[in-house]
Order: structure tokens, then sequence, then C-alpha cells
């Protein structure tokens, strides 16, 4: 059994250790605000937050985890001030918004590291996939969060 935190909460889930955390959110948590698009580490819609890094949550399983500290969508929307929240709003950012969850996990961790990212710190750390083509729209939203 593992045992690591959730959003501030200790969780020990009883699944198989190469379940990869994804599903455990998902399934066992029902945190399904982490989504589900290639499970290949490739699109970024699955990204959350561990010890402060900007992960895909597909490609780490619960087994890794033991004693660290996890972050998903969920704890950011819950009070909905969150500055990237607040921006991507504003900026009117989503179209079909099924990558969203995962490019604001990439960007509230972007912006804690470096508070006034350029465009090209932004086209460098952010490399998830937005199937409706809104990156003009995602790094304005970005650097308005971060003034
Ligand atoms: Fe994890 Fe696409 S579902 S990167």
């Amino acid at each position: 059994m593992t045992r690591f935190t959730v959003n501030d909460r200790p969780v020990e889930y009883r699944m198989d250790e190469d379940t990869p955390l994804l599903w455990a959110l998902r399934d066992a948590s029902n945190l399904t605000g982490t989504k589900y698009g290639c499970g290949t580490g490739d699109c970024g819609a699955c990204m959350v937050e561990i010890d402060g890094e900007a992960i895909r949550s597909c490609l780490v399983t619960i087994g890794e985890l033991e004693g660290r500290f996890v972050t998903t969508i969920e704890a950011l929307s819950r009070d909905r001030s969150h500055p990237v929240q607040q921006a991507w709003a504003a900026e009117n950012v989503p179209q079909c918004g099924f990558c969203q969850s995962g490019m604001i996990m990439a960007a509230a961790v972007l912006i804690k590291k470096n508070p006034d990212p350029s465009k090209s710190d932004i086209d460098e750390a952010i490399n998830n996939v937005c199937r409706c083509g809104t990156y003009p729209r995602i790094r304005e939203a970005i650097q308005r969060a971060a003034r």
C-alpha cells in the first residue's frame, strides 16, 4: 500500500503499485478534473503538481509516490480565485476545454517558479497540447496572471 498526500489530505490506495496516478485520482479519489487524453505522456491533459513540479500523471505510478505531495486542479479551484484561473476567464481562453485543467496546472507551476515569464519562457515551459489551438490566449493569460 502506498501512502502520500493529495490536495492536503493523506491517501492510501489499495491498488497495484504500477497503477498510474491518473487512474488512482480519477477512479479511487473521484478527482476527475485531471483528464485522460493520450495516456502516453504526449498531451499534458493529465498534468498535476507533485512536490512543486508539473508532472504528467499518466506517467507516474502510485508506487513512486510514497510520502510525496500531489496537487490537482480541484485544489486550485477551491475558492475560484487562483490568479491563473482569473486570467483564464479574463482572456476567454477555453474553447472545447478538454486541455484546460492540465494547462492551468502547468501555468500555475510556471508562475510559482518564474513570476515574470516571457512568451519564450512560456513556450519552453508549457508543452501541453490544445487541440483547438488557443495558444495565443494561453500565453496572454499566463502573462496576465503573472502581473
Ligand atoms: Fe497524460 Fe496525455 S494523458 S500526457
